[in-house]
């Protein structure tokens, strides 16, 4: 397993302790939210998961977690899934496994939310990792063209390019597209993440902005905590 590996599987049983039998528990997507998601389920707990794409809930009921789906359960005690960069002030680009929306939505209607990750993934600034934004089909085009504008009024002069998998547009799992936008540096995410949400054909951007209450980050010397 390669050092980072190593980092995910660390942090994702860190969090996976901070589950209690009862819990109602947002399950993220992507290859450290997997190692939480196993580690969860050698636990055992009498928990309901609610999973934050298709990809995890299969993973998750192949291991024996009672599912449910976002809205069929009471509010989400406490959801863990993985980031692309984590910030500073905990903020975050997610949406590399393009799954961002969904993730979104449950992150926003659980009481608490932790993100891990390999000790790769902490930065000074966010920007490096292009920011997933995901769009409707109809008039995609015409949308990445407001979408330019919209990185341009927050000084980021970058065109967004659409994920392209196999030769094939990459599907969400509500079935829209998802542009990337190779920003550099974000030197005021706020701003960016409204800019983004006011564009018409924009369902949601990869920036989660004061949803994180804590990080459980993976490390050569083991999982510091920052909140
Ligand atoms: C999926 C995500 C993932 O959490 C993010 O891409 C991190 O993935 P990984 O844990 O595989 O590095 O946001 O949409």
């Amino acid at each position: 397993m390669s050092d980072a590996e190593a980092q995910k599987k660390a942090a994702g049983e860190a969090a996976a302790a901070l589950v209690e039998s009862g819990m109602v528990v947002g399950l993220g997507t992507g290859s450290t939210a997997a190692w939480f998601v196993r580690a969860l389920a050698a636990r055992k707990l009498d928990i309901v998961g609610v999973p934050t794409s298709q990809a995890t809930g299969e993973l998750a009921a192949s291991l024996g977690i009672r599912i449910a789906e976002l809205g069929e359960t009471s509010q989400i005690d406490l959801t863990v899934d993985g980031a692309d960069e984590i910030g500073p002030g905990l903020s975050l680009i997610k949406g590399g496994g393009a799954a961002l929306l969904r993730e979104k939505l449950v992150w926003e209607a659980s009481k608490r939310c932790v993100v891990i990750a390999d000790a790769a993934k902490q930065v000074p600034t966010l920007g490096k990792y292009p920011l997933p934004i995901e769009v409707v089909t109809f008039g995609h085009q015409t949308t990445a063209l407001r979408i330019c504008d919209a990185l341009a009024e927050c000084d980021v002069g970058v065109a967004p390019r659409l994920r392209v998998r196999d030769g094939q547009p990459v599907r969400t799992d509500e079935g829209n597209l998802i542009y990337d936008a190779a920003c550099g540096r974000i030197e005021e995410p706020a701003a960016l993440a409204a800019a983004l949400k006011s564009v018409t054909g924009v369902v949601d951007h990869g920036l989660f902005l004061d949803l994180a209450d804590r990080a459980l980050i993976g490390g050569p010397g083991g999982v510091t905590t920052l909140e």
